[in-house]
């Protein structure tokens, strides 16, 4: 896993998320009442991209067909599910904070 400086964390308030690109991966940074998380930037239902989703908690919902995670651990709480009756959790990634900067680890 490879670390990567993303953002300041003052430029992330609480209730906020920001879309990232990491080593070619799309990653959606989160602060939740000041703790930081980092989840998968693209739903695991479609193409959508989750920065244009809303955030409530710590829920984010998905713009397009309105799949809700957790973004404390990317579980998938309702949405859409494929033929089978399956829907997919985001992948989480570590998250550091070090002189006031965001870094991910992906
Ligand atoms: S693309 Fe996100 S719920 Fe369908």
């Amino acid at each position: 896993m490879v670390k990567t400086a993303v953002c300041l964390t003052s430029e992330l308030l609480p209730g906020s998320m920001r879309g990232v690109e990491v080593l070619g991966r799309s990653v959606l940074v989160v602060n939740v009442e000041g703790t930081f998380y980092a989840v998968d930037g693209i739903c695991s239902h479609g193409l959508a991209d989750l920065a244009r989703g809303k955030l409530e908690g710590h829920i984010l919902q998905c713009p397009r067909h309105g799949a809700r995670f957790d973004v404390r651990n990317g579980k998938v709480l309702t949405g859409p599910v494929d033929i089978e009756g399956r829907a997919w959790d985001l992948r989480t990634y570590p998250v550091v904070v070090e002189k006031g900067c965001l870094t991910v680890d992906v």
